[in-house]
């Protein structure tokens, strides 16, 4: 029990959608701790002045959600060298002075995801495949790189953001186009879906995952639905799946940490306060 009032929150526009609430506060009430986490509506122009003031209020950091990840860069005191790899942050933390640290959590929130759900999972195990070029695919290709992985291959629709990320990160990182997934299939231990096919409303995303050589792992970002039809089919072609709830789970974790003051747990109880 801390004998302080600790305040975090999470910075967006829109924000109401965020699940991080309910998540810090499942971990605020489980730990008996006194604090609380809100959601915070912040428009882009306010920015700025919202990351000024929030210290003075008594916040002891902030997530960042849609649109300010990578503007919240040009704001901070010190950014992490994850973050400036990745080019955007999920994570603030202000210190006593009110200066404010810049850190990025995807990455590592995916890779302790993984190594949660597969036992002795390792990015040198060998090839990742990542399908997307976006935002989350930026932190997972670097967290994969990180990690040991021999060969990280990316595919998107758009090839030129493909390259994108390849010229940013360098030999290990090759790009492929969309109608060869199926060639590179057979080669690669981890599959990973960050494109937001599958999603609900969107279409499915089919692959022919007989190419795929089991056990491969195949993990998707989309957590709505939590069993999308490319999970779907890839356990009924008995690889190992991984969801993209857990990965939103363990990126809160190091926040959570930095701003309450204990390491927070992720198991089942949380998964399903999350999804309740
Ligand atoms: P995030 O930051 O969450 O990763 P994003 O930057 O909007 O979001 O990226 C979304 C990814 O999904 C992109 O790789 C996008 O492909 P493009 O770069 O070609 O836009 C991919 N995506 C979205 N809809 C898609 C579709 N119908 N088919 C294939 N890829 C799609």
């Amino acid at each position: 029990m801390t004998t302080d009032i600790r305040l975090a929150g999470v910075i967006g526009d829109p924000v109401a959608h965020s699940r991080s609430p309910r998540l810090h506060g499942h971990w605020i009430k489980r730990y008996g701790l006194r604090g609380y986490y809100v959601p915070l509506h912040v428009r882009r122009d306010d920015l700025e002045q919202v990351l000024q003031m929030l210290p003075k209020m008594g916040f002891s950091g902030v997530n960042v959600t849609i649109p300010h990840k990578e503007n919240v860069l040009h704001l901070a005191d010190t950014i992490t060298d994850r973050a400036a790899l990745i080019g955007a942050a999920n994570t603030l933390t202000f210190t006593a002075n009110g200066a404010i640290q810049a850190d990025n959590t995807d990455g590592i929130g995916f890779l302790a995801n993984l190594r949660q759900a597969i036992d002795g999972w390792h990015g040198s195990v060998g090839p990742a495949l990542v399908l997307g070029a976006g935002g989350a695919a930026k932190a997972i290709v670097s967290a994969l790189l990180s990690d040991g992985a021999p060969q990280v291959i990316v595919v998107n629709r758009t090839r030129g953001r493909a390259e994108a990320l390849k010229d940013h990160f360098g030999a290990r990182v090759y790009v492929k186009d969309w109608t060869q997934i199926s060639d590179v299939l057979r080669d690669v231990a981890l599959l990973v879906n960050t494109t937001s096919l599958g999603m609900t409303g969107q279409p499915p995303l089919v692959l022919d995952l007989t190419r795929l050589r089991r056990p491969t792992v195949v993990a998707d970002i989309v957590y709505t639905p939590l069993q999308t039809p490319l999970l779907i089919d890839a356990a009924a072609w008995g690889c190992a799946t991984v969801d993209g709830l857990g990965m939103l789970l363990h990126q809160a974790a190091p926040g959570f940490e930095r701003w309450f003051g204990c390491t927070p747990e992720v198991d089942d109880d949380l998964r399903q306060a999350v999804l309740a």
